[in-house]
């Protein structure tokens, strides 16, 4: 069966021998383990491979890249590649997508298979609303995979073709203007600290996200719109299931998502601090998602976020827990433990304190 697997370790064996022969360039794909021996893929190659997709030991400029390899049964047949955000090199270069299918495996259809797995893949890592792909003209038959995949030219220059592919899992939330418009339209019908507060949310998601390997302008914006259920007055619970609906009704789902998952670190309805004021309709409507939605990082990105951020600026998490404790009279240990885990978390993926990251000491929210 043809199938897309991440490079892991244990596959170490077949996919040494695999990236060895993988040319140095090919068609504008780079390999930079040509002719690697055992050892060095083993010790260098591989754990870059996977430290890459973490967002971890990135060249100056690069943005996170999964490296995949198509099996077909035991026998690796080709290797994808998952840039996880534009910036302008890719934007106007490269683009999302490397592919490389080995020589004898070439003209059997495994090609357009293989994108078309990246393509499933990349719904749920790439932000933008349209894949960005680029092809040499002297290589019809990888234009012709991506024509196959969906794929439609929307420039030329001497040497390339540029290709884009919709890409229906994602931009599925405003832009950034749009977001600060929509917060901003909201404060006004609900004056409070909790405009500035989603704005300091916002500030620490883009820091994090910018060094976490994750897209700062998706987790600027899902910080900005965490709380816009608060548009609709002071409601405790109510404000999770009025900025889910809100969300939805604009067509931006993933916002959605975020207004709903960011109040529950443990991802559990009982988890919740404050007061249930929702009807029968809008608790359902709450515990269904929260059992639906498998969290990614973007919910624990906003959620740890969320543990942060005062109105004034950055706060220490401890000492924002304690303050709610203190207003509630409750707080519960296990949402309590999860926050200092998703702080860890995201520490070790950025390798750096959390508050140098967001820059706590001096930051304010305009
Ligand atoms: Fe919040």
């Amino acid at each position: 069966m043809i199938h897309l697997k991440k490079a892991c370790t244990e596959d170490l064996e077949k996919e040494w021998l695999f990236v060895k022969d993988m040319p140095e360039d090919e068609n504008g794909l780079t390999n930079a383990w040509y002719n690697v021996s055992r050892q060095d893929f083993e010790e260098k190659a591989l754990p870059e491979m996977i430290a890459f997709s973490e967002g971890k030991g990135l060249p100056e400029g690069y943005v996170p890249e999964t490296f995949f390899f198509l099996w077909d049964d035991d026998t690796i047949i080709g290797q994808f590649r998952i840039r996880h955000y534009l910036c302008e090199s890719l934007r106007t270069g490269a683009g999302h997508i490397g592919q490389f299918i080995a020589k004898p495996f070439r003209g059997k259809g495994y090609g357009t298979e293989g994108l078309r797995l990246t393509l499933e893949e990349a719904r749920s890592i790439v932000p933008e609303e349209e894949i960005y792909l680029r092809v040499l003209r002297n290589n019809p038959a990888s234009l012709r995979i991506m024509l196959k995949n969906g794929g439609r030219v929307v420039a030329e220059d001497e040497e390339h073709y540029y290709v884009r592919i919709a890409n229906p899992g994602k931009g599925r939330y405003p832009d950034r203007a749009e977001a600060e418009k929509l917060l901003a339209e909201a404060e006004q019908c609900n004056p409070g600290p909790w405009g500035n507060h989603s704005r300091t949310a916002a500030h620490c998601a883009e820091k994090i996200a910018l060094y976490a390997g994750l897209c700062p302008e998706k987790a600027y914006i899902l910080g900005l719109l965490h709380d816009i259920g608060r548009r609709f007055g002071v409601r405790h619970l109510g404000h999770v299931s009025d900025g889910y609906t809100y969300m939805m009704s604009l067509d931006y789902p993933d916002a959605a998502r975020i207004c709903l998952t960011h109040s529950f670190n443990e991802m559990k309805f009982e988890g919740y601090i404050g007061k249930i004021d929702t009807s029968e309709e809008e608790t359902t409507l709450i515990r269904s998602k929260l059992a639906e939605i498998i969290p990614d990082d973007y919910d624990r990105l906003i959620q740890l976020c969320d543990a942060i951020s005062g109105a004034e600026g950055v706060m220490d998490i401890v000492d924002r827990m304690s303050d709610v404790k203190r207003r509630y009279g409750i707080y519960n240990q296990g949402k309590w433990d999860r926050n200092l885990e998703l702080k860890a978390y995201f520490e070790g993926r950025m390798q750096r304190d959390l508050y140098d990251a967001v820059e706590k000491d001096s930051y304010r929210p305009v």
